[in-house]
């Protein structure tokens, strides 16, 4: 299951993602809004509590630039978020990263470019190797700051 969630700036973005997503077979749960006015930290901390909890394996997060989402998610510890915006960083994100939310801007991205982004986040897997101790190295930094 991944979460996806946004503030009033990402709706309409959010639909379409939802749509293109589910045509691929994808299983999403909308965790809003749905255009009602919302906090961006509010959106992030309800879809990263979803994925710490294991209900999501991962997340789209959409607010106007995708930064304030990105800044937000990434104060959870377990959550790596990365602000995505054009192709070889989203899938470098989940190869090396092991990126488990992915941020998107409305207001700086196109529909059919963050349908696209969302299909290489959810359908790259992590490299591992000298790339797992890399993310340990952040898992040190969370447990120790
Ligand atoms: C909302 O107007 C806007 O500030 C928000 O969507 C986002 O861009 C914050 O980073």
């Amino acid at each position: 299951m991944i979460a996806i969630g946004c503030d009033h700036a990402g709706v309409e973005m959010k639909k379409a993602i939802i749509e293109a997503l589910t045509e691929k077979g994808f299983e999403l749960k909308d965790l809003g809004t749905d255009g009602e006015p919302c906090d961006y930290p509010v959106m992030a901390e309800k879809l990263c509590k979803e994925i710490l909890a294991g209900s999501c394996e991962k997340g789209i997060l959409i607010c106007g630039t995708g930064i304030g989402m990105s800044i937000a998610a990434n104060k959870f510890k377990g959550i790596r978020a990365a602000l995505c915006s054009d192709s070889f960083s989203t899938k470098f994100t989940r190869l090396h990263n092991d990126a488990n939310v992915m941020c998107m801007g409305a207001r700086t991205l196109g529909p059919g470019l963050a349908c696209e982004l969302a299909e290489i986040f959810l359908t790259t897997e992590f490299e591992g190797g000298r790339h797992q101790r890399r993310v340990d190295l952040i898992t040190a930094i969370e447990n120790n700051n």
